[in-house]
């Protein structure tokens, strides 16, 4: 893959060796992430933020990493205050924005959506999660912080263990994170989802067409013991066709701290591309983990902005030249130290 200029859609579009070109850029990206320094190498470029599904992390960490580079950011979220409301195609849309903006991150309900407006675009477009389909940017902030956790444990991803949790039909963070394992070696994957929600036939045969070991459970407990990474999700209500459905999936797997000390073994790393479902009746994973210093999930929102610091260098071609524009700090840069 040669990154610049490129749309990122899929995953599918690494190779190895781009999985690990990202995650070398997104080590550099630390010290303008942690304040240390602030560079200006996008100073004068334009990423247009077009988010028409909900999101927090997704949508403003694209744009505090755009802002962390020394560019600007314009935002459009929800279909409504979009021109797309009075009709307007994707294509049309798109030939406008590029014209606006030098990159672009969309998210989209629809799957397949943020490629159809790519391939009118001018300007590299970012995929941003479309529909149930895939979420490039979280899978490779997640393999990132895969990569960090078991590096405190001298482990490697390659031999990884890990199990998937929860609503793995739709989740597209875990279409996306599975795709990408399948390009390392020897990976475990405990698939542990409600009968109705297991994981799309074509992701499981991609992985065992690998040198991989699937298995499927349908009971949590069966399923995350002997693991090195739990990943667990939430149950991707939006993506049901009814109530009915949503009613019948809420609250069947849910991950606490007495369930995790009785059937993981120490030191497995909790994982969950958020947000996690807090309701009572949900709570696939519990606040009562907040605590455990296994819990990764705000080591991964932080990863976030280096992966998308690392993707923005990369596809605008300024890698090499981040350093070169930059100073340090002005402000005072002490920030409270972190439990988690
Ligand atoms: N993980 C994730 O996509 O979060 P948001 O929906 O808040 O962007």
């Amino acid at each position: 893959m040669n990154f610049v200029g490129e749309h990122i859609l899929s995953v599918s579009q690494f190779e190895r060796k781009d999985i690990e070109l990202v995650f070398e850029v997104a080590d550099r990206m630390e010290p303008y992430a942690n304040r240390q320094r602030i560079t200006r190498v996008l100073q004068g470029a334009i990423l247009s933020n077009m988010f028409f599904e909900a999101s927090t992390r997704t949508r403003v960490s694209f744009g505090c990493a755009f802002n962390l580079l020394g560019g600007d950011v314009r935002e459009t979220t929800g279909i409504s205050s979009s021109a797309i409301a009075k009709g307007e195609s994707l294509r049309d849309f798109a030939r406008v924005l590029s014209g606006y903006s030098d990159v672009i991150a969309m998210r989209h309900s629809e799957a397949g959506s943020v490629a159809e407006f790519a391939g009118a675009s001018r300007s590299p477009v970012i995929n941003g999660g479309d529909g149930a389909n895939e979420h490039p940017s979280q899978a490779l902030l997640d393999l990132y912080t895969i990569k960090k956790e078991l590096a405190y444990r001298n482990k490697a991803i390659d031999d990884l263990r890990i199990a998937v949790v929860g609503d793995l039909k739709y989740g597209r963070a875990v279409h996306s994170l599975l795709k990408l394992l399948a390009v390392f070696k020897s990976v475990s994957i405990n698939l542990v989802s409600p009968p109705g929600l297991q994981v799309p036939e074509e992701i499981s045969d991609l992985l065992k067409t690998y040198d991989h070991s699937v298995s499927f459970f349908d009971k949590l407990e069966e399923g995350i013991s002997a693991v090195d990474i739990l990943y667990v999700t939430r149950t991707q209500e939006e993506r049901f066709s009814s109530q009915e459905e949503a009613d019948r999936y809420r609250g069947l797997f849910r991950v606490n701290e007495a369930i995790y000390t009785q059937h993981c073994e120490p030191n497995t790393v909790i994982m969950h591309p958020l947000p996690r479902d807090s309701r009572t009746a949900a709570q696939e994973l519990s606040e009562d983990l907040d605590n455990n210093p296994n819990l990764a999930i705000f080591r991964q929102t932080d990863n976030g902005i280096l992966i998308r610091m690392a993707l923005f260098a990369l596809v605008l071609d300024v890698v090499d030249l981040v350093d070169k524009h930059s100073s340090p700090v002005t402000w005072n840069t002490r920030r409270r130290s972190r439990k988690l």
